[in-house]
């Protein structure tokens, strides 16, 4: 995340500074010959595209980019791969990329608010620029649909996130006035907030009350920073018994299961589900079962094939790639999740 110490006003003030800095560089600097966009498209083998992601240590992003590599492979372009936490680190990047004679790059922005910078930034250098994962944010918070950008169908995840809480609560028979929800959020981010929002949305409309519906808003989006979030909740409900668990994605959730087990509350006690179905795998192949119950497994193949071969579709053909892709979640646990990740070419 950028610049996680400064508080809110100083952040916009810092993220107002690097939009300025990426508009003067595009205004006076000095241009790159390699990165002006060709007349002529460029021969397969002469093809770089960038792919840049927030948080290179997650599961979900390394998967990305094992299948943006196999794009690679199969059509014979050059993937360049960059771990980008902040907005400093995404500015030097794409200056880089283009001082590389790269053409385009795909993007999971560490900050979506960062999107004005990066667009002005990417058509100073001529190159061109696809969203993944997390849609870019205008000066006037609304999503900027002029981006072109491949993301997941949120609301409609976190809905069969909540429909299957609600049904897991109703096979155990667990009494409402003895079960709460946990909902481990990260409203900053429009597509952690639309996960989150269509879980709660879900189960209330299968019943569950809304007054016994808990948040716990992240400050970070890893294990730590859920594990700190869940904890402080959970520290305040000591006299729930059942807990039930969703979140913005599996790190979230993962958190909150470590911080069930912190409270001693007995694994039967509590059923998780997570988001992306990526970062989970370890959780789900212990031999002692945990209230990490399963995950909607997102598809890392679109994200990360589907959206290099678009990038390279359009540098090589001009073939302009959808401005707005939603790609769909599969309910993995226990149960089948070797077999699913067997299919979806995840696992060997
Ligand atoms: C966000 C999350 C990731 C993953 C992607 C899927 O970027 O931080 O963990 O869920 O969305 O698009």
């Amino acid at each position: 995340m950028i610049l996680p110490s400064l508080p809110a006003s100083r952040r916009s003030v810092a993220l107002g500074l690097l939009a300025l800095l990426a508009l003067a560089s595009a205004g006076c600097g000095p241009k790159n010959e390699t990165a002006a966009p060709a007349a002529k498209a460029p021969a397969p083998g002469a093809i770089r595209i960038g792919f840049l992601v927030k948080q290179p240590e997650e599961p979900w992003f390394q998967l990305e980019w094992k299948f943006a590599d196999r794009a690679a492979k199969d059509l014979g372009f050059t993937l360049i791969k960059t771990g980008a936490a902040d907005g400093e680190k995404v500015l030097a990047a794409i200056d880089n990329l283009a001082a590389n004679g790269a053409q385009g790059f795909v993007i999971c922005t560490p900050d979506t608010r960062l999107g004005p910078a990066i667009v002005a930034k990417a058509k100073a250098a001529g190159l061109k620029l696809l969203a993944v994962d997390d849609r870019f944010v205008g000066p006037d918070g609304q999503p900027m649909a002029q981006v072109h950008y491949l993301g997941i169908s949120a609301r409609k995840i976190g809905e069969s996130v909540g429909q299957t809480l609600a049904a897991e609560m109703q096979r155990r028979g667990w009494p409402a006035a003895e079960t709460a929800v946990l909902a481990m959020t990260y409203d900053e981010l429009a597509t952690a907030k639309e996960r989150t929002d269509g879980a709660i949305d879900a189960l209330v409309a299968a019943g569950f009350p809304r007054d016994r519906i808990h948040k716990a808003p992240q400050r970070t989006t890893d294990i730590p920073g859920a594990l700190e979030a869940a904890t402080t909740l959970l520290t305040r409900r000591p006299d729930v018994k059942y807990w039930l668990v969703c979140g913005n994605n599996d790190n979230g959730v993962l958190g909150a299961v470590r911080a069930l087990e912190g409270r001693q509350i007995p694994a039967e006690h509590a059923v998780a589900i997570g988001i992306n179905g990526t970062d989970c795998i370890v959780e789900l192949e212990k031999a002692k079962p945990t209230s990490f119950h399963g995950s909607m497994l997102l598809s890392a193949r679109e994200h990360g094939y589907r959206t290099a071969e678009m990038m390279y579709r359009w540098i090589k053909d001009g073939v302009e790639p959808p401005l707005d892709t939603r790609t769909v979640g599969v309910l993995i646990t226990r149960e089948n999740f070797r077999q699913v990740l067997r299919e979806q070419g995840v696992r060997d």
